[in-house]
């Protein structure tokens, strides 16, 4: 089981790049079900879950070959199996995300119930409403969703909750149904506005991209297309938090400060350097460090895939802050581990009181979720001493490289078995 080990503190320094956004690459990989034409996707981050959705997709039919470093082309010139096995599926709940597209594309689709996680129970009803509404038989049976439909008609659906994937797979199933679709209380994540743009450029028709509300106009069949995968804003955060935490001063290329608009004030507020260009970031900071209170909701709000970085960056800021999570029900794991390496965290419900300025000292640690193990890694570049952190391997699902990007800037870290 690989480990992580960092030697604090650190200070970061320098230059790094952002690769493509995971949670963007995975529905424009599961759009590629929609056309028996290639689909061409540049800016693809080498993530284990990219992995995890292509050895999926090739079990449908796919040919999926990778080009240069990132770029992937799909083809799906027929579909020889419509099922998504529990064997992958519980090991990437967004596998949910082809369920749509292979509907639309073949009348029928067995795809696994995505288990609960560690973050949540993470249902997924909304997205089952949305294709029964689009005229989907739905059958529920041995763990699995069975979902039939001769032909799709357009509708109009309105979310109970907002969900991003939700909101992905019921686009992406619209643009095949008969008619016009209007989905209501739609997530407007980037990553969304992403797809969308994809979906157009195979030939489909959506009205009210970055809104809470799309109109689709399905079609009888979309073509190939070739599409740029936006950058990974939640990497771009991670990354100026550490910079941040650390006293240090960095420079981070290849991004879109504008997905970070609440990150970026927060930051601010808590008294960092911040300056940016259309695709770069600066972060820099010395003195010390202000508490800001923060709330997780959906975008453009504070992103909950950045929640658990900034309570590591409140740890070290003079005074007491507040951190509450609207999003996920158990989004709380890394303060088990956080209060183990010296951090002063009360957790109320959904709220937690984080009191600075503690020192952080070196523990060995474990990870639980992507997002936590991304939150021990900063405390860690903070702690005084060497941290271990296992488990590692939540790491290598949505970060590219991170360990070497890590050590470009400075930071005694590397990866043991
Ligand atoms: C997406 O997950 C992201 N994953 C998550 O990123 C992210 O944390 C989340 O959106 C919220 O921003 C991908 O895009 C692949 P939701 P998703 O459906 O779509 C509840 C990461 O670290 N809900 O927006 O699964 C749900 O339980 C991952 O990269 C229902 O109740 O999240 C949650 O409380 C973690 N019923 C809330 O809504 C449903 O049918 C938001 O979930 C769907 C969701």
């Amino acid at each position: 089981m690989a480990k992580i080990k960092i030697i604090g503190p650190a200070i970061l320094q320098g230059t790094i790049s952002i690769n493509g956004a995971k949670n963007a690459a995975l529905p424009c990989m599961a759009a590629s079900l929609l056309t028996d034409s290639p689909v061409i996707l540049h800016n693809i981050p080498e993530v284990k879950d990219v992995e995890t959705l292509s050895t999926l997709l090739r079990c449908n039919g796919a040919d999926i070959s990778f080009k240069e470093k990132e770029t992937c082309q799909l083809h799906f010139k027929e579909i020889r199996s419509p099922e998504a096995p529990y064997e992958l599926v519980k090991t990437m709940r967004a596998s949910i995300l082809i369920l749509g597209p292979l509907l639309a594309r073949n009348g029928y689709a067995k795809v696994s119930l995505p288990g609960g996680c560690a973050i949540g129970a993470r249902p997924v009803e909304q997205h089952l409403k949305g294709l029964e509404k689009l005229g989907a038989e739905i059958i529920l049976e041995h763990g699995y969703i069975i979902a039939r439909a001769k032909h799709l008609m357009g509708s109009e659906f309105t979310f109970d909750k907002v969900t991003v994937t939700g909101t992905e797979n019921i686009m992406m199933t619209a643009c095949l149904a008969r008619g016009e679709t209007i989905l209501n209380n739609c997530a407007r994540e980037p990553e969304i506005e992403n797809l969308a743009h994809l979906l157009i450029k195979m030939g489909a028709i959506i009205e009210g991209i970055g809104t809470d509300c799309l109109f689709i106009k399905g079609n009888t069949s979309l073509h190939g297309a070739t599409h740029t995968i936006i950058p990974d804003r939640i990497e771009t955060g991670t990354y100026a938090i550490a910079g941040i935490v650390s006293k240090g001063n960095i420079t981070i290329t290849n991004c879109n400060p504008e997905h970070l608009h609440i990150l970026l004030q927060k930051l601010k507020q808590a008294g960092a350097n911040i300056s940016i260009t259309q695709d770069t970031l600066l972060v820099s900071y010395q003195d010390e460090l202000l508490p800001v209170d923060i709330e997780t909701n959906p975008y453009p709000n504070f992103p909950t895939d950045l929640q658990a970085q900034f309570m590591a960056l409140m740890t070290q800021a003079n005074g007491t802050s507040l951190i509450k999570e609207n999003i996920f029900e158990n989004r709380f794991m890394h303060i088990g581990e956080l209060r183990r390496m010296g951090a002063d965290i009360q957790v109320n419900g959904s709220i937690a009181m984080v009191k600075g300025k503690t020192p952080l000292s070196d523990a060995h640690v474990m990870a639980t979720d992507l997002r936590a193990s991304a939150c021990l890694v900063i405390a860690a570049l903070v702690a005084k001493g060497e941290t271990i952190i296992d488990r590692v391997y939540h790491l290598e699902r949505g970060y590219t490289n991170l360990v070497s990007k890590l050590a470009a800037l400075g930071a005694s870290i590397e990866k043991i078995t």
